[in-house]
């Protein structure tokens, strides 16, 4: 099979690692990819965005299978689009990525299905939501209900800071139209964990739990990220709670997609808090996470391109997905100034060192090759990957990894999967 996946960051190169594992595959192309995809697929200079260019170019290569990883193409439509041109596509149509790209949408389907979320109030006009946040006297989440990079949730500790919260989003426009609609939500409280399934029309496979960890500093603490690390599996949730969040989140909402004559082809991942109440939906994504998709590859052993050709065929049901039962971590590391501006273009050193490392992969995200080297090229650099007997084996693997990289102004959390040390 001829593959092109669409993506350039971690969670790319991951599923590049492992789509290559498959004998199926003859040919792998990455648009744009970045310099870890390319020792594994021929990089396709067309970005993600560029609905047209990808299509044409799945046209022209005759790609049997096109894996979109981001969110934005699929919110845009690039599924529906290669559908519509013949080409088999693995993630969820426009219709159904609305779930990850319109948060007030989400928040109404969950509200219809009691499935359990934040109370929130969702509003279009700034005096309306300056009114009701001022007439609050808690803590307050704020959040642009469309596509953000990630960074269109502000968590607030008094309503003070909520109304300057939304004067950023909604007077300032820092987040353009995606801030029109908004949302104040309560804030709730709770370690986070992420539940991915795999869904098609029949059937919903939820995979091996995992953890990321968004905030930038140490404990949890910080502005958040894109994901600062992940690891699998994560003790935080056992078999009552995964068949609880299936029972309560993944089968209520995949029916109320269903009742807008919505059909759920892909990864759906619900991001859930764990509080005094209950496991809460934060939000959903209609892709796999970035970077728990890194850990969650490095312990998949199933074939992944028979996973998402069953999706498209609703044959899920067929596959039988196998897991190693040892555990993964990433460490995430960043150019210095993330989550904020950064600059790019710093010379890394030590990768080979790093992946001699046993069973550790260095999933690459922001980087570029500039003739012989390897330079920085985006906020979230590299995802360094380790597998072990144990948590403290994989992650004393994936420190000694990192240990092994330099560049200029690099920056990691020491303590990825804290919460996990002892289990
Ligand atoms: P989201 O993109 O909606 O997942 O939000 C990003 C991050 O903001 C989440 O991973 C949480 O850490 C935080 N967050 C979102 N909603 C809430 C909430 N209601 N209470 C507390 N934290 C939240
Ligand atoms: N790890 C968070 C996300 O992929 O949205």
């Amino acid at each position: 099979m001829r593959i092109l996946l669409i993506g350039s960051g971690g969670r790319e190169h991951a599923l590049a690692w492992k789509i290559r594992q498959s004998p199926t595959v003859s040919h792998l192309y990455c648009a744009p990819g970045n310099a870890g995809t390319e020792s594994l697929a021929e990089n396709v200079p067309i970005d993600a965005a560029d609905v047209r260019a990808m299509v044409r170019f799945a046209v022209e290569q005759r790609i049997d299978l096109a894996v979109i990883g981001p969110e934005d193409p699929l919110v845009a439509g690039l599924a529906d689009e290669l559908m519509a041109a013949g080409v088999r596509a693995f993630g969820p149509d426009k219709a159904a990525a609305r779930i990850e790209g319109d948060k007030a949408w989400a928040k109404e389907l969950m509200r219809h299905r009691s499935v359990p979320t934040g109370e929130a109030r969702i509003f279009t006009k700034f005096r309306d939501a300056r009114t009701y946040v001022a007439s609050r006297d808690s803590a307050v989440v704020i959040k642009a209900a469309g596509l953000a990079k990630g960074k269109g949730v502000i968590v607030c500790e008094d309503p003070a800071a909520g109304i300057l919260a939304l004067e950023r989003i909604m007077v300032q426009r820092e987040f353009g139209p995606a801030g029109d609609v908004v949302l104040v939500e309560e804030r709730l409280t709770g370690p986070e964990v992420s539940v991915l399934a795999f869904v098609d029309r029949h059937t919903i496979y939820i995979m091996e739990t995992a953890q990321d960890h968004k905030p930038i500093g140490e404990g949890d603490t910080g502005p958040n990220t894109g994901g600062m690390g992940a690891y699998s599996p994560t003790g935080l949730l056992n078999d009552a709670l995964i068949r609880q969040v299936e029972r309560e989140v993944f089968v209520p909402i995949i029916d109320a997609m269903r009742t807008c004559d919505i059909v759920y082809r892909g990864v759906l991942y619900a991001g859930l808090m764990l509080t005094a109440g209950g496991p809460k939906v934060l939000e959903f994504n209609c892709r796999f996470g970035d970077p728990e998709t890194q850990p969650l590859m490095m312990r998949l052993r199933t074939d992944l391109v028979e996973v998402m050709n069953a999706v498209i065929d609703d044959r899920l049901e067929e596959v039988t997905l196998d897991w190693s039962p040892r555990a993964s971590v990433c460490v995430v590391i960043a150019s210095g100034g993330y989550p904020g501006p950064c600059e790019h273009g710093r010379r890394i050193t030590g990768l080979e060192a790093a992946a001699a490392v046993p069973e550790t992969v260095v999933f690459h995200a922001g980087t570029r090759r500039v003739g012989a080297d390897i330079v920085t090229a985006g906020g979230r650099v590299l995802g360094v990957t380790a597998l072990g007997d144990d948590f403290a084996q994989a992650r004393e693997r994936a420190y000694r990894a990192v240990d092994c990289i330099s560049f200029q102004r690099a920056y990691c959390r020491r303590d990825i999967g804290f919460r996990a040390v002892g289990s």
